[in-house]
């Protein structure tokens, strides 16, 4: 894994120009940990890491509760390392999640801070989705407090990681079911039309439309028509024999019942609607989901070690990488084309 921060050392090498915004190590003695928004597969890793990393640093570590809820109401428990033992195979958040309104507020926010300080935290890991790390945003912007930023959402919509936690796990998930659709599909000669997660992002769609061998996909990034994506492609594969159809539709187009009382009617072939739904959040996350969530966790710690804060960790390749908050989530990032051209030239 390239990327990991020597534990030591790396602070005296930083400049302003770097525009990384520095705290006095002494002043961080207590690092808190939570997970918000939709869970994600592989955040107990990253909480297992962090914690870890930050007891072997010789931080106290705070667990807090449901999210930024936790925050707004004080559930708050001190953790050691056996808080996080036997964890990292399981799906969820042993912290549990929440998607909290009244920390959106400014009175709601004021009442996380009074929290924080009641506790003695001084710093925050955050782990979330584009929503949770806004508010992080938000909140040490407003407080001068102290955070690091770990993306934890199946959607990968996050542009300043090539890898959220939980992606990777939802990615296999969603397959494999769709493997077991298929099974059906063609043993009726039907058209299956299955929507998978992924907020307003194609990322899963495209992927596990290539990897389940789908005939077509539908993507929010991409226009569709459905005379020139669907019917075209039934009737031209239909002339190489084949008679049961996969079709992947993204969450952010949706409808796909709509889509496949559509196909049945301008087709005459049996067609069904499957919604994968919550499945796709669930389940022990995938190696790569945990080598990820672990080495992120650790990143996070190293950071406040050295002083650097207000920062999202993520993933290039096999490297780690960290932005500032305020940069990291300006970024845009688009769905490859090649990738796109890959699902289209093989899927008939
Ligand atoms: O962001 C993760 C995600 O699972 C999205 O794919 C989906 O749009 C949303 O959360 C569902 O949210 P909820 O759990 O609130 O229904």
């Amino acid at each position: 894994m390239q990327g990991l921060m020597p534990r030591m050392g790396i602070r005296h090498q930083l400049t302003a120009k770097h525009s990384i915004t520095f705290i006095d190590m002494a002043e961080i003695k207590c690092i808190g940990i939570l997970t918000s928004g939709g869970d994600a597969p592989g955040m107990n890793a990253a909480i297992r890491a962090v914690t870890r990393s930050a007891i072997f640093s010789g931080f106290k570590v705070k667990g807090i509760y449901r999210g930024y809820r936790g925050l707004v109401t004080d559930e708050i428990v001190e953790f050691s390392t056996a808080n996080v033992s036997n964890i990292i195979q399981r799906g969820g958040t042993i912290l549990k999640t929440a998607r909290c309104k009244e920390f959106q507020t400014p009175e709601g926010r004021q009442l996380a801070y009074d929290t924080l300080k009641r506790h003695g935290i001084d710093a925050l890991v955050v782990i979330g989705g584009d929503g949770s790390l806004t508010g992080a945003r938000i909140f040490a912007n407003e407080y001068n407090f102290p955070i690091i930023g770990l993306p934890g959402t199946i959607d990968n919509d996050i542009a300043c990681t090539e890898y959220t936690i939980g992606y990777d796990t939802a990615m296999n998930t969603a397959l494999e079911m769709i493997d077991k659709l298929r099974d059906t599909t063609q043993s009726h000669d039907r058209c299956s039309v299955v929507e998978v997660m992924g907020r307003n992002a194609g990322y899963i769609a495209l992927n596990v439309a290539i990897a389940s061998g789908a005939m077509a996909v539908l993507l929010p990034e991409k226009e569709f028509d459905m005379q020139r994506d669907i019917l075209d492609k039934i009737a031209e594969t239909q002339k190489t024999g084949k008679r049961h159809f996969i079709i992947i539709v993204a969450e952010g187009v949706g409808h796909a019942q709509e889509i496949a009382n559509e196909i049945q009617a301008r087709t005459g072939i049996d067609s069904r609607a499957t919604i994968l739904g919550h499945v796709q959040r669930g389940g022990s996350p995938t190696l790569r989901d945990r080598v990820n969530a672990s080495a992120m966790g650790y990143q996070a710690v190293c950071l406040l070690e050295q002083g650097k804060y207000n920062r999202i960790v993520g993933m290039k390749g096999e490297k780690l990488v960290d932005y500032p908050v305020d940069e990291a989530l300006e970024m845009t990032k688009s769905l490859d084309p090649v990738l796109v051209d890959v699902c289209n030239t093989i899927s008939i």
